[in-house]
């Protein structure tokens, strides 16, 4: 396998013909127009792109680097093709419709597999996990020792990638010239998702959703339990706001008994006795509160103020220490 190649399994080579409509030279625009309805003439060459101010250099670079802006999962596309499974990683994958069921996807006219997708074939879409970098990379066709080997599931005659976080199987129901990408729609006829965080793609790099900001939390029991005992009991009846967002407040609390309900921008989540509120703003009490959360029936807590929380770490270091472990392995999770 070289450099910029996927990565095929079980039986080495298929010879698939390109379907008829991929059969174009490019390098001849003239006669292309006739088999698209459209005219190659017509499409800006490079020279035409206009990059925007401070943008010198390589346009196709830059033109480049302004798509990586824009961040996407990762996926790895599967087909069978006779007795040969073939994977490739992209990430120009999209939802096009939901009635009928439609997706599609965007193969780099010289990867192997644009050759084995024509209309009536079936692919695969595996939507990696965040921690499934090696399987993205290995699907990439980059060469590394260490990089794992994938297993595969076959559901409708289609391999997909075991452990990804969402899996689709789609049959091509069309295929449309992209330049010097072929494009393929797929009518979706199987799809399923788990539960975890996907494997992120922007600005040439992988990303991951940070997850929820943990702290105290991943204390050992011996050294938590000490802070907590400082603090005292408040109560809140149903419905009551326990903290809001912007205002200014540090306290740590031990929810004992009832439900939280916490509202970010964009996102909510019901907290649970033995969970604790305000692990972030304790640490950093400029930046006021970061959430909107309301007490779901009676809910009992114990609130630390940051004085006590200071003393408790003056009194036990070994939990300064700790807490100092835990954010460096939070920050190396998102570095
Ligand atoms: C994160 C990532 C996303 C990619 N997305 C695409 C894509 O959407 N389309 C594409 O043609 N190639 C994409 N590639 C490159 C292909 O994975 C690579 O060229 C592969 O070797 C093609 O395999 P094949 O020629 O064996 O089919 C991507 C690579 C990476 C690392």
């Amino acid at each position: 396998m070289t450099e910029g190649s996927g990565h095929s399994v079980r039986i080495p080579t298929v010879e698939a013909s390109r379907p008829t409509e991929f059969a174009i030279d490019v390098s001849d625009a003239i006669s292309a127009p006739e088999a698209f309805g459209a005219s190659f003439d017509a499409a800006p060459s490079a020279g035409a792109l206009e990059l925007g101010e401070g943008l010198e250099g390589d346009p196709a670079l830059a033109f480049r680097k302004t798509l990586g802006m824009f961040a996407t999962g990762v996926t790895v596309l599967t087909t069978r093709a006779a007795e040969q499974v073939h994977g490739m990683t992209a990430n120009a994958f999209m939802s096009v419709s939901l009635r009928p069921p439609l997706v599609l996807i965007s193969i780099d006219r010289r990867a192997r597999m644009g050759a084995l997708l024509h209309e009536g074939t079936r692919f695969g879409v595996s939507v990696l996990e965040a921690k499934q970098t090696g399987l993205s990379d290995r699907f990439a066709g980059r060469v590394a020792e260490d990089l794992p080997e994938a297993t595969f599931e076959i559901v409708h005659e289609t391999p997909l990638v075991e452990g990804a976080l969402a899996h689709l199987v789609a049959r091509v129901v069309r295929s449309y010239w992209g330049g010097d990408h072929s494009l393929f729609l797929g009518q979706v006829e199987f799809a399923r998702y788990g539960e975890g965080r996907p494997l992120l793609f922007h600005g040439g790099r992988y990303e991951r959703l940070i997850e929820d900001p943990r702290v105290f939390s991943l204390l050992p029991r011996e050294l938590l339990d000490p802070i907590l005992a400082l603090g005292e009991e408040r109560e809140y009846a149903d419905g009551e706001p326990i903290m809001q967002m912007g205002e200014a407040g540090c306290d740590l609390l031990l929810l004992v008994e009832g439900h939280a309900n916490v509202e970010r921008p964009g996102r909510s989540l019901t907290l649970g006795p033995g969970e604790l509120i305000g692990e972030i703003e304790v640490l950093d009490p400029g930046g006021g509160r970061i959430a909107d959360i309301h007490a779901v029936g009676h809910v009992r807590t114990i609130g630390v103020s940051r004085q006590q929380l200071l003393s408790a770490l003056e009194a036990d270091p070994r939990a300064a220490i700790a807490l100092i472990e835990v954010l460096a392995a939070r920050f190396r999770e998102t570095a």
